[in-house]
């Protein structure tokens, strides 16, 4: 008789982002609803990180669910070139209506690289095409993740993701996420500048390290003055993780362009969307078909990913998402300073449901603290999934997450934190 499938993955599978030969074993779900994974031993795990920061409502939403279900049974998917379908039409007008002004174009593609890609090319051809060739250069900031194509692995910190591909990125000068760095070196290299990225607020994959509103505030005032795009990546920040619907309100200003993913369909299928200022879109408009923009993927504007995101907006208004990250991230927070009073030996922040402690350490992805954490995670979090970014140790749970399951995750984290330390 072969061995069950989770010990047959070892075979076949090649997982991302880990190292096959020093690997835990790995954890076989077989089923998810709420806040909680089921695993095949039986045992439950809360889902603290929520599935790689997508899963925004909670597993298994029935809202979510019946409108997957009703679209894959009335039109599943139809190309977007030459075609068109209520579920994108509905989509792109609500995610008009709900960003930072002036956003009236959505470009979807399917995740949150293929959503920077998009941005990334769209800026640089519109750039371009206002008859400005001299802008061949995007700023980004240092610990930026965008996503691991090769535009999206160009404008991202290459320390310690993308060192080996140098050669092959195009050129970006990066500077810290702190506002007077930022004015220097589009004092630099502004003139030269097709647009400026950031992800606005926090950092995901940096280990959730703080953008400042000033700091957003400031590359907006930067790329006006220099006359460069702002492209804000919410891939991670969208849909209310950081306590407002949008990352950038916090900063009360409205990118050139918007990348959307995770969240955007609840966390249930794979769709991202990239919004744009009519006048990028209008520099593509011509009579001329050499000028369209020669970007599409097969399943832009798939059908049953928008529906399901249709879905998952009437879930975000209908429950204030955004207030219910706040309160997730209040009661955790509270819960953490009760349990491991602060002696000044963790760092610690908080950016709406998102809950950050950080060890000493140099702060990177494969810091020394990281495999400390993670073995005490096994240890004293097994019912409770977390999973630390090098000495970064940090929830970010789905907005379903009761008080009482926050108050579990504290203490999870707290123990984690007492063994590494
Ligand atoms: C801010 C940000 N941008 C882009 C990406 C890439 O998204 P994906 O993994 O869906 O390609 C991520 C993924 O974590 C992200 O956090």
């Amino acid at each position: 008789m072969s061995a069950p499938w989770w010990e047959r993955d070892g075979d076949v599978c090649w997982h991302p982002y880990t190292q096959h030969g020093v690997e835990e074993t790995l954890l076989p779900v077989t089923g998810a609803q709420g806040a909680w994974l089921e695993l095949a031993d039986g045992r439950r795990m809360l889902d603290a990180v929520s599935s790689w920061w997508a899963c925004l409502h909670g597993h298994g939403h029935p809202r979510l669910v019946e409108a997957i279900a009703t679209q894959a049974a009335t039109l599943d998917h139809v190309l977007f070139a030459g075609c068109t379908h209520e579920p994108a039409v509905r989509l792109a007008e609500r995610l008009a209506a709900a960003a930072p002004a002036g956003l009236t174009r959505t470009f979807f593609s399917d995740d949150g690289s293929t959503a920077v890609e998009v941005a990334l090319k769209a800026c640089y051809s519109a750039a371009a095409r206002r008859g400005e060739k001299e802008r061949t250069l995007f700023v980004a900031l240092e610990g930026g993740y965008h996503g691991d194509t090769f535009g999206a692995m160009a404008v991202g910190d290459p320390d310690p993701f993308f060192d080996e591909f140098g050669s092959l990125l195009f050129r970006v000068v990066r500077a810290p996420p702190d506002a007077a760095a930022l004015e220097a070196l589009m004092a630099e290299h502004g003139a030269q500048t097709a647009a400026l990225i950031l992800e606005p607020i926090v950092q995901g994959a940096a280990g959730m390290q703080s953008v400042a509103p000033d700091v957003v505030r400031a590359a907006r005032r930067l790329c006006d003055e220099h006359g460069a795009f702002l492209v804000a990546d919410e891939v991670m920040t969208g849909f209310g993780r950081t306590g407002t619907l949008f990352a950038c309100e916090q900063a009360g200003i409205s990118p050139d362009a918007l990348c959307l993913s995770k969240g955007l369909t609840g966390g249930m299928l794979p769709l991202s969307a990239t919004l744009f200022t009519e006048s990028i879109f209008e520099a593509f408009r011509s009579e001329d078909r050499g000028r369209m923009f020669f970007h599409g993927h097969t399943y832009t504007g798939h059908a049953i990913g928008c529906a399901v995101a249709l879905a998952s907006l009437d879930v975000v208004e209908a429950d204030d998402t955004p207030a219910r990250f706040e309160a997730i991230g209040a009661r955790v927070s509270a819960r953490l300073d009760a349990l491991l009073p602060d002696d000044g030996s963790v760092q610690r922040r908080r950016f709406g449901g998102i809950v950050v402690v950080e060890l000493d350490g140099d702060g990177g992805y494969l810091d020394a603290a990281g495999p400390r954490l993670k073995a005490a995670c096994r240890t004293h979090a097994p019912d409770v999934l977390l999973r630390p970014l090098g000495s970064v140790l940090y929830s970010l749970p789905p907005a379903c997450t009761t008080m009482e399951e926050c108050d579990l995750i504290a203490e999870r984290m707290a123990a984690v934190l007492t063994a590494a330390r």
